[in-house]
């Protein structure tokens, strides 16, 4: 203080002022682009995203975020050294005046300074919460009733892949053939494999003693581990066996898994025989299809 007059001080300490003012103008600018960069991006992700915008938007937000807080540091925190000479005890007139202004002028810093402290907060705020987004979309959609709805319904025929019908009389014994819903030939989430292990009926577990008519039984083609197609029989085992992991179903239990990586048995399909001897649904699968971890309970 010593060595300038009092108009002299506070020309200093306006411009000291004006200085930091600017700063905090572009502290605060910084913080406000990384915000709205932040939801900029929120936007990009919730419509499905865009690599090259995802990139350069990120680019501003933690720009934003690391060029504020560098200037803030920089500029506005005193850097110091700051020594203080010990001279007399009682302060003089423009000392005193001085330490007022000093003061006052300190309680409009923190105000301001609060906004930027909030500022600060909210675009990083915003920023953790856009974080979030890849891993909450990696999760992909839910499957809803997806999964428990296939083409097969109450008298949907069995029919081959070129779309017709399948006779009772249509297999030997050790005989199999891949099927689907009348209408739906060739759908990835129906197709079927029909066996006929023998000729009498089968029951393959209780509460299905009209599921295996004359000796044939429908199993989800779809395998209950990773979803390939189960399409190998062998009869002398009779069971079905999964190209992709190994996996061996047992035929006569209901397609419980005996052996690999399957964890659950392939659905069963309920047949009959209408009037006119050809294969039909008594109704949908009453299960899932397809991998262990769309099964619920
Ligand atoms: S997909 Fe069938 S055993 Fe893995």
């Amino acid at each position: 203080m010593s060595g300038f007059t009092p108009d002299l001080e506070l020309n200093q300490n306006e411009i000291v002022k004006q200085v930091e003012r600017r700063y905090e103008r572009i502290v605060g600018i910084s913080f406000t682009i990384s915000l709205l960069a932040s939801i900029a991006l929120g936007v990009v992700f919730w419509q499905g995203g865009q690599t090259q915008a995802e990139g350069a938007l990120l680019f501003v937000v933690l720009g934003g975020l690391g060029f504020g807080i560098v200037a803030w540091g920089k500029y506005l925190v005193p850097q110091g050294p700051y020594v203080q000479e010990r001279e007399e005890l009682r302060s003089p007139a423009d000392e005193k005046q001085a330490f007022v202004e000093s003061l006052e002028r300190g309680e409009s810093l923190l105000l301001r300074r609060s906004f930027l402290v909030k500022l600060l907060g909210g675009a990083v705020g915003a920023f953790g919460i856009i974080t979030l987004f890849p891993f909450i979309r990696s999760l992909g959609p839910q499957p809803k009733k997806m999964l428990y709805v296939t083409n097969w319904k109450k008298g949907s025929h069995l029919v081959r892949p070129d779309g017709s019908k399948v006779h009772v009389s249509e297999l030997e014994v050790g005989g199999v053939l891949t099927v689907f819903p009348e209408g739906h030939a060739g759908g990835a989430i129906s197709q079927t494999i029909l066996i006929r292990p023998a000729f009498q009926d089968i029951v393959t577990k209780p509460g299905r003693e009209t599921w295996g008519p004359q000796g044939y039984l429908a199993y989800s083609k779809v395998c209950t581990h990773a979803g390939c197609p189960v399409g190998l029989y062998q009869e002398l085992t009779q069971q079905l066996l999964c190209p992709c992991h190994q996996s061996l179903f047992d035929v006569l239990s209901g397609a419980n898994p005996v052996f690999g990586p399957a964890p659950r048995p392939l659905p069963q399909l309920p047949l009959a025989v209408d009037s006119k001897g050809y294969l039909i649904a008594q109704s949908g699968y009453n299960e899932p299809i397809g991998p262990g971890f769309w099964e619920r309970a």
